[in-house]
């Protein structure tokens, strides 16, 4: 079970993502004091931009940037320079203002078949953590009009993976159609920390659905977000929630 679940709601979009960089910011201070280092894991899609972008702006002068390293959740099978690559937002927003080696940043190998680039990042994640099980001290998620998270979709196989790290997948329904390579419910399920970041009333349907006691985790794939031994943080906006 969870430690912990809970819902953060904030008043509006804006709001939500300065929550977001300070709650990443006060993840990567604690993780570093306990532990020395912090794993992070970023979403792709719109959402996080924002925060990603406040982390820049606000918290460049804060931040034990030496020891962070980046993972990407998912990513689409595309080269970094595509508009739509999850890394090539990422580096607009964030990573390419602040002092993050690139050493430091773990991105999947696109250029590869997207099986094969699933298998090496699998590979490198597996060895960066060495023997022990790998657990991110905070893993970002979105959640798709469609229920999905990451890029497990509903329909597609890749939400029943249960030994894969990562795994790849066609597209779902909502573009951009191509395919990802994507974190698996197995490894976000060992993270510290799993932190849904959703905003906008075009959210709140599948908001309502997620949050539902009787949600269907085929039908919403991000109802499998349980982190074993972590918490599972559901931050929104107030129009998101409804
Ligand atoms: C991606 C994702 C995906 C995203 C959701 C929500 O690469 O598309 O990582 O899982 O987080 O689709 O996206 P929005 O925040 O844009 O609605």
């Amino acid at each position: 079970m969870s430690l912990e679940k809970k819902v953060v709601i904030l008043k509006d979009a804006p709001a939500l993502a300065h929550a977001a960089a300070e709650m990443i910011m006060q993840g990567a201070a604690t993780a570093i004091a306990t532990r020395g280092r912090f794993t992070l894991a970023l979403s792709g899609g719109s959402t996080p931009e924002a925060a990603y972008e406040i982390i820049k702006r606000d918290f460049s002068a804060q931040g034990n940037w030496a020891k962070w390293f980046i993972f990407m959740g998912d990513e689409r099978a595309v080269p970094a320079d595509d508009p739509v690559s999850n890394l090539g937002m990422a580096r607009r927003t964030m990573l390419h203002g602040l002092p993050i080696a690139s050493e430091q940043i773990f991105t999947v190998h696109t250029q590869l078949p997207p099986p094969a680039a699933a298998a090496d990042y699998e590979k490198r994640i597996q060895a960066f953590f060495g023997s022990a099980a790998p657990r991110f001290d905070l893993i970002l998620l979105g959640l798709g009009d469609d229920g999905h998270t990451a890029s497990l979709f509903p329909g597609h196989s890749a939400r029943h993976e249960t030994h894969k790290l990562v795994t790849w997948s066609p597209p779902g329904t909502l573009p951009p159609p191509v395919d990802r390579i994507t974190f698996t419910f197995p490894l976000i399920n060992q993270a510290r920390k799993v932190v849904f970041l959703m905003a906008g009333e075009k959210k709140k349907k599948v908001v309502r659905q997620l949050l539902s006691k009787n949600v269907n985790p085929e039908l919403i794939p991000a109802a499998n977000v349980h982190p074993l031994d972590g918490e599972l943080i559901y931050m929104m906006d107030q129009a998101a929630h409804g």
